[in-house]
């Protein structure tokens, strides 16, 4: 439940049903979202104190994502516009996480370095930059205006997180393991094992590769030919997130440098800092985080972070992108048009219905 970008309540549920089977499989997806979407629903209301008289919308993330659990969102989404008589908001699930960090978190539960601050708070203007690493998506993104988005530099083949959760799966750790790989690599020497840098020397064709990095890793764990110690997995770990992170920061700062900076200055004076906006669930990693506020200083560029609570997936992210089309009153026009879009694009425009390239 959110009122502007203040979250009231944020109810999670993640599921743990896919661990055992080292991946996210849809069937089990979907039948926990049905489990549970009805006790989520009644709990975010009763938490944040308000009944469905106080609410004047609804949002949904209808893509891009799995669709078969899209569509039980969806469904329950309709359900309620159409039983109380609300708009309905249609919300991209990039969109959440790059307006994550724009949270203003001072009714919630939640300790938040960014209380009470919002948009106006922390002079935040736009043009500014954006960036998502999350599970599916590594992208950077121009964001003109909120709604309003360029891609500037994405993955060619992995995500950042799924990099980091098969690095985990072949050192041992159970699915996701992104946030198990960061324990181990804390606790290990980055530069014990040498691993190739990703697109070495083509840092500025605005594209992240991973799936390289990833094979190299498999060859190297296959030539230790014994059982790992645990130092040794500490030491491996270490050396796949660095490697994977200095990628990550090398394209980031190649693809900014070269965009003009009258079009991406914070606002007002043209020497005032150029702002990110920097969300995901990868961004839970302190040391991603480490790197990422290097490259602010280096480039003159203020870092806003998602709030810990808000980097995985969550609704209250949701929340935040459909309160500024609230604003705009971008609301679903014919609720029977609206469908789930799995593959739905942040540059694609943000107010489906639209067609998508199959
Ligand atoms: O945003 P998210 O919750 O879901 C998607 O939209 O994909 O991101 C999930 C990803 C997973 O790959 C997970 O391993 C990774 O975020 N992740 C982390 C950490 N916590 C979650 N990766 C690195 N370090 C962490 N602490
Ligand atoms: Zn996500």
């Amino acid at each position: 439940m959110v009122e502007d970008t203040t979250i009231l309540s944020s109810v999670k549920f993640t599921q743990t049903s896919h661990a055992e089977f080292g991946g996210v499989v849809p069937s089990l997806a979907k039948r926990d979202h049905e489990a549970r979407i009805d006790e989520i629903v009644n709990s975010a209301m009763l938490k944040a104190q308000c009944s469905m008289l106080n609410i004047d919308a609804i949002a949904v993330t209808v893509g891009p994502g799995l669709a078969i659990a899209l569509e039980v969102g969806i469904k329950k989404a309709k359900e309620l516009a159409n039983r109380h008589n609300k708009p309905l908001i249609a919300v991209n699930h990039i969109e959440g996480h790059l307006l994550s960090p724009l949270a203003t978190l001072d009714t919630s539960p939640y300790p938040s370095p960014i209380i009470g601050e919002g948009i106006k708070g922390r002079g935040i203007n736009f043009p500014a930059m954006g960036l998502v690493v999350s599970g599916g998506h590594t992208e950077l993104i121009l964001i003109e205006e909120i709604g309003k988005y360029k891609i500037i530099a994405e993955t060619i083949d992995d995500a950042l997180g799924e990099a980091l959760d098969k690095a985990a799966r072949i050192l041992g750790f159970p699915y996701p393991g992104g946030a198990l790989l960061e324990k181990a690599a804390a606790l290990g020497n980055p530069k014990k094992y040498l691993l190739p840098l990703p697109m070495a020397g083509k840092e500025d064709q605005n594209q992240f590769s991973y799936s390289g990095l990833k094979s190299a890793f498999g060859r190297l764990i296959s030539a230790q030919k014994k059982v790992l110690s645990t130092q040794e997995i500490n030491d491996l770990a270490a050396a796949f997130q660095n490697r994977a992170f200095e990628h990550l920061t090398r394209v980031v700062t190649k693809s900014i440098t070269p965009l003009p900076p009258l079009n991406l200055r914070g606002g007002g004076e043209s020497n005032e800092p150029r702002v990110i906006l920097v969300g995901g669930g990868v961004i839970a990693n302190q040391e991603l985080r480490r790197h990422l506020n290097k490259l602010g200083e280096e480039l003159n560029l203020k870092v806003y972070f998602a709030p810990t609570e808000l980097t995985g997936d969550n609704a209250a992210m949701i929340g935040i992108a459909a309160s500024f089309k609230a604003e705009k009153k971008q609301f679903v026009k014919d609720f029977d048009n609206i469908d789930r879009l799995p593959r739905w694009r942040i540059d694609q425009g943000i107010t489906p219905p639209f067609r998508h390239p199959s």
